[in-house]
């Protein structure tokens, strides 16, 4: 793991932002893992203002999203595919038949998940994977379980992660479930760049990196990839060791 501490989210952005867009330049038709939440918009706003500097064309790059809530209309403005194009897609030239996400209202989520993970690997695997941290260590929706899940699922979300994410549902209660990468299917991605920023991370962070590799903190599954790189901020970063 390469682990690089910065001041500020903003910095944290900039850095991020530069790996995801210098692979597009390198790899115009690059395949890309995207995440939700508050911590990668920095690094979407920078990649936003690259592309709106020239010199940098997102037409052949195709994007899978990790996870996307279960009976939730697509447009709601709380769904990860509204969160996508309004946080990045809008921003990019990017064609909207090379943005993927897992459908969360299908009505067999197995075979659904089986054609989401199809699709992965028919497109040569991803490239670069971008992750955010759950408070307890989940990335994507892969909570903490007792053994490390393979491919897509369904999975009911633990109280950790609707206590963090049911603020951004004002009228509607925020849904129970949610359609997500496997462990294993993140894992295979050629690189992994993972955000943690601010103090509610911190445990989480230490647990991920100076822990024992198990399912309980899913994320210290990453101590086992050959390129990842970890980007935190002081808060984050604050219950390290070393
Ligand atoms: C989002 C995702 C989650 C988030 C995590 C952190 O697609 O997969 O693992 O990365 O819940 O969320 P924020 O960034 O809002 O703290």
């Amino acid at each position: 793991m390469k682990i690089i501490v910065l001041k500020t989210a903003e910095e944290i952005g900039i850095e991020a932002a530069k790996i995801f867009t210098d692979e597009v330049k390198n790899n115009p038709s690059c395949v890309l893992g995207l995440a939700t939440g508050a911590t990668p918009v920095p690094t979407y706003n920078k990649i936003k203002e690259t592309f709106s500097q020239g010199g940098i064309s997102f037409k052949d790059v195709k994007t899978y999203n990790l996870d996307e809530y279960c009976n939730l209309p697509k447009n709601d403005k709380n769904s990860y595919y509204t969160f996508m194009h309004e946080q990045l897609f809008n921003g990019l030239d990017i064609l909207e038949e090379n943005v993927h996400f897992l459908d969360g209202n299908a009505t067999d989520c197995d075979a659904e998940c089986k054609r989401y993970d199809d699709e992965i690997n028919n497109a040569g695997g991803i490239d670069i994977q971008l992750l955010g941290i759950g408070n307890n260590a989940h990335i994507g929706f892969n909570e903490p379980a007792d053994e490390f899940t393979s491919g897509s699922f369904k999975v009911k979300l633990t109280e950790s992660t609707i206590n963090a994410n049911k603020i951004y549902f004002d009228e509607n209660p925020m849904p129970e479930y949610a359609l997500t990468m496997g462990i294993r299917q993140i894992m295979s991605a050629k690189k992994i760049v993972l955000i943690a920023t601010g103090p509610k991370k911190a445990e989480a962070v230490r647990n991920m990196i100076e822990g024992p590799v198990t399912a309980q903190v899913p994320a210290s599954v990453l101590q086992e990839h050959d390129d990842v790189v970890i980007f935190l901020d002081e808060d984050a970063a604050s219950l390290l060791k070393k």
